[in-house]
C-alpha cells in the first residue's frame, strides 16, 4: 500500500531479502523489543501470509515460544477451512504457555480448526525413545507432522532460549563454548549457521524443513537480529521471514 511505500518498508523488505537469501521478507513497523504490540502485528502479518497459502487440506506444524503465542492470538476463523494444527516437535523444556502443544491448541481454537497434540516426555533415553515412536497414537501424529505443508516457527537468541528452558548446566556450557547465537526447533546454531547443539526430541528435524512447501519464520526485535542472521546463514531459500523494522534495520548494519 501507499503507507508502506512512504515509510520505506517495501524497500527494507527487498534489502533484507537480498541480504539473507530467503524466499520473501515481510516487515511490520516498530520494534517488538520496545513495544509489545509489535509482536501482535507480527502475528497479524503471519495470519495474512498463511491465509494466502491455504489451498485444499492443510497441515500446519508450529513451534513454541512467545512469538508463536502472539501469532495464535491473532488467528480468526477467516483463516480458512480444512486446517489441522500440529506441534512441530515434542517438548523442549519450555513452560506450558510457551510449548508448541499449547500454542497449537490455541491456534485451532482461534481459527476454529482442528489440532493434534504430541505428548511425550521431554528428555528420554534412546531406548525409551525407540519404544515411544512405535506407539500407534504417537506414530499417527508423527506421520501428520511429517506431512505438514506449512511450518510456522520462531527464532530465538541461543543463550536466552537455553536459560529459559530447563537446560542442564553441562549443555548450557556446551552452548556457550561453541558460541551458539541462534535457536530454532530445539537446534542451536553458531554465527555461520552450523548446528552446535540439538535438543533430542521427536517430530520435525531440521533436514525435513527443506522439503516443506511453505516455511514461515517469525522473529522480531533488534535484539534478535544476530540470531536471525545466524539461522539464515545456511540455505533457507524456501523460508519466508516475518520480522519488524527494529530487527530489519539491525540486520542491514553488518
Ligand atoms: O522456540 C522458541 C523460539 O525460538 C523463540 O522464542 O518467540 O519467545 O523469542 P520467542
Amino acid at each position: 500500500t501507499m503507507m508502506r511505500e512512504l515509510s520505506g518498508l517495501n524497500s527494507l523488505e527487498e534489502q533484507v531479502k537480498k541480504r539473507l537469501g530467503v524466499e520473501k521478507v515481510i516487515i511490520v513497523s516498530g520494534d517488538s523489543d520496545e513495544s509489545p504490540w509489535v509482536k501482535s502485528e507480527l502475528g497479524r502479518a503471519s495470519a495474512t501470509c498463511m491465509k494466502g497459502m491455504l489451498e485444499g487440506e492443510n497441515i500446519i506444524a508450529v513451534t513454541g515460544g512467545t512469538t508463536m503465542a502472539a501469532v495464535a492470538e491473532m488467528l480468526t476463523p477467516e483463516l480458512g477451512k480444512d486446517i489441522l494444527f500440529v506441534p512441530a516437535r515434542g517438548g523442549i523444556g519450555e513452560d506450558v504457555k510457551n510449548q508448541a502443544n499449547t500454542i497449537c491448541a490455541k491456534m485451532a481454537e482461534k481459527a476454529q480448526a482442528k489440532h493434534r497434540v504430541l505428548y511425550v516426555p521431554d528428555q528420554v533415553s534412546n531406548e525409551m525413545y525407540q519404544t515411544i515412536v512405535k506407539e500407534p497414537l504417537i506414530h499417527e501424529v508423527l506421520t501428520l507432522i511429517k506431512s505438514a505443508n506449512i511450518v510456522l516457527h520462531g527464532i530465538g537468541d541461543a543463550i536466552t532460549m537455553a536459560k529459559r528452558r530447563k537446560t542442564s548446566a553441562s549443555d548450557l556450557e556446551k552452548i556457550r563454548e561453541k558460541k551458539a547465537v541462534s535457536e530454532a526447533f530445539g537446534y542451536y546454531f553458531n554465527e555461520d549457521g552450523e548446528i552446535v547443539h540439538k535438543v533430542h526430541t521427536i517430530g520435525l528435524q531440521l533436514k525435513d524443513i527443506a522439503d516443506v512447501e511453505h516455511v514461515i519464520a517469525v522473529a522480531g526485535g533488534a535484539s534478535k537480529a544476530k540470531a536471525i542472521r545466524s539461522y539464515m546463514k545456511q540455505d533457507r531459500q524456501n523460508t519466508i521471514l516475518i520480522t519488524d523494522e527494529g530487527a530489519a534495520k539491525e540486520l542491514l548494519i553488518k
